[in-house]
């Protein structure tokens, strides 16, 4: 019998579904990510077709086991988690500290952090804001966020009201995504400024430091969720992929104009803040009840890290100063970025003639202008 038009329509689309379910199930790589993912793209009776059995049973994708004295969040399979970087025991060692101590908050410099936006006011800064939209975009996508888990199109990064909450593992993802893209660019910079001032034998005025530092701590953050969840080999793969793509733009991006590029990493922090804004209220509102769970307990890395003081160490706390250190990168980027590049020194770092403190870039979330710091 010949198939009609539409049965070739139904099948070509059935192949595309599958072919999309089996590409987002390989980035969660876990075992029942395609009857999470495949609701998105398929109807229920499809879905039934393909898998025996209907999508709207909906898999989790977390595991929650106990394992010496510590509860570990994971989107790994129970039989496959590890500790995949434990620490290394030698004869003589006790521990290692962090090279840059965290300089620490107080509650309510935490509490003050507001997601915000710097509206663009140049062709390039449109530009950057533009392709940063975009990326949000491919986040969004890869973290299989549905439309009603969206916020308004419009705000994109201040609205935090969503009609769906993100589950514990879509936030995962979200956060392994963020973190292992958002330790490049202080670091290419850095770099950069670092080989500049030696091949030009010239002062730097304190912008590298600050710049290795932010590097350093976003790899704090992205070491903290690695220890609560292992990515699968494609999630891996695709990390691997996106830091040469990232590195190798940032680094051409850094060397033609780095005042765009300070402010494009200013974008990407004002989408960190708020990630991690909507993800505080969620928890707020007692929509992600593995995090809220009393039990729950938080890496020791963190803990040692931002130095939390006890009663102070649930996924909220370690989220609200997390949230703080992206407000810090979203002032200090927008404020390098206003600044002339060439000779003007780290307003962060000095010390003023008046005796006034130092600008706090946490409460200043688009930064400050030039005549207001120099
Ligand atoms: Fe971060
Ligand atoms: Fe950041």
């Amino acid at each position: 019998m010949i198939p009609t038009q539409s049965q070739h329509k139904d099948t070509s689309l059935t192949l595309i579904n599958i072919l999309i379910a089996l590409l987002r199930a390989y980035i969660y790589s876990i075992p029942n990510s395609l009857l999470y993912f495949v609701p998105h793209v398929v109807s229920k009776s499809s879905t039934k077709a393909l898998l025996g059995y209907s999508a709207g049973l909906r898999g989790t994708t977390v595991c929650i086991q106990q394992r010496s004295n510590s509860r570990a969040f994971s989107t790994t399979p129970d039989r496959k988690l590890r500790d995949f970087f434990p620490v290394k025991e030698t004869e003589h060692i006790r521990q290692t500290l962090p090279a840059w101590p965290h300089h620490g908050y107080t509650e309510q410099e935490m509490l003050d952090v507001v997601p915000d936006h710097r509206p663009p006011q140049t062709t390039g800064e449109w530009v950057a804001w533009k392709f940063m939209r975009f990326c949000r975009w491919g986040m969004d996508f890869s973290t299989g966020m549905q439309k009603e888990q969206k916020v308004d199109k419009a705000n994109p990064t201040t609205a935090v009201t969503a009609l769906k909450p993100l589950t514990e593992a879509q936030w995962m993802i979200r956060f392994l995504f963020l973190e292992s893209i958002a330790g490049v660019p202080g670091m290419v910079a850095g770099m950069l400024r670092h080989l500049h001032s030696i091949r030009r034998l010239k002062r730097d005025n304190g912008w590298i430091e600050t710049l290795l530092e932010e590097s350093y701590n976003e790899r704090m953050h992205l070491l903290t969720f690695m220890k609560m969840c292992e990515p699968g080999w494609f999630m891996k793969s695709f990390i691997v992929v996106a830091q040469g793509v990232y590195f190798n733009s940032l680094f051409l991006s850094y060397l033609i104009s780095p005042k765009i590029t300070h402010r494009f990493v200013g974008y990407l922090e004002e989408e960190a803040v708020h990630t991690y804004t909507m993800c505080i209220k969620q928890i707020d509102e007692g929509q992600l009840p593995k995090w809220t769970d009393p039990n729950f307990k938080i890496p020791e890395i963190a803990v040692k890290y931002w130095q939390m003081p006890e009663g102070k160490r649930s996924m909220r706390d370690l989220i609200m100063y997390i949230r703080a250190d992206e407000a810090c990168h979203r002032g200090v980027n927008h404020t390098l970025s206003n600044l002339n590049q060439k000779d003007d020194p780290n307003p962060f770092v000095s010390e003023y003639k008046s005796g006034r403190a130092p600008p706090r870039p946490a409460i200043r979330p688009q930064g400050y202008e030039r005549a207001e710091v120099m």
